[in-house]
């Protein structure tokens, strides 16, 4: 059995991806290391983010591991919030970032836009990344409830809902994140 870190403290998200590997691999979480360090994101790529929290990890702590960045690229803006995702409106509450994009994006007709995850994996001493994106969407307004973030104002191509107006599990089964971690986890199944 290998130990790999996930450099998260989301416990969801361990789960998730703990399902999703063989049982060769033993997924730890940032609290289960003892680390508490505010890992550094200061990044212009979501690549770098995610690199820059598996380096941390591999350079204090020699451990193998894995982190991620995500987050919403719009067309028409030059790919913002991108990187600025989670604190776009220079706070982290979503109401507010969420009315600055669409603010920006009042009267424009380019609305298209996609959620992307990179996945920085750092095993026996060499680097790998894993992406997911989805296509989609910006509307107007809000619809839906569940999820998080830009969930509901993103609309992914071939559907009519928003993520928001999703199951969890409908959601799960083609975002940006759940390829990103199919991707990973192919890579570790085959290790
Ligand atoms: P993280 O890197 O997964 O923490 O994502 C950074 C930010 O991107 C979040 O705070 C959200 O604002 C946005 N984001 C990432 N994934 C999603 C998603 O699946 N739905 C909505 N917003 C997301």
């Amino acid at each position: 059995m290998l130990e790999l870190v996930f450099a998260t403290n989301n416990a969801h998200k361990l789960e998730e991806v703990q399902a999703m590997v063989n049982d060769n691999f033993v997924l730890k979480s940032l609290k289960d290391i003892g680390c508490t360090d505010d890992i550094p994101e200061t990044g212009e790529t979501f690549a770098e983010n995610a690199k820059q929290k598996t380096d941390y990890l591999a350079n204090k702590y020699g451990l193998y591991c894995f982190g991620d960045d995500s987050g919403l690229e719009i067309d028409a803006l030059n790919g913002e919030p991108g990187v600025y995702s989670a604190r776009y409106s220079g706070s982290r509450d979503m109401e507010k970032n969420i009315e600055l994009v669409l603010s920006k994006l009042a009267g424009v007709n380019e609305r298209t836009a996609r959620f992307k995850t990179i996945i920085s994996l750092y095993l026996n001493e060499k680097q790998h990344f894993f992406e997911g994106a989805i296509e989609g969407v910006i509307i107007d307004e809000l619809r839906g409830t569940s999820g998080f973030g830009y969930d509901p104002i993103f609309i992914p191509n071939g559907y009519d809902r928003t993520f928001a107006e999703m199951s969890n599990e409908q959601k799960n089964s083609i975002s940006h994140r759940s390829i990103a971690v199919g991707k990973l986890a192919d890579f570790l199944k085959k290790f």
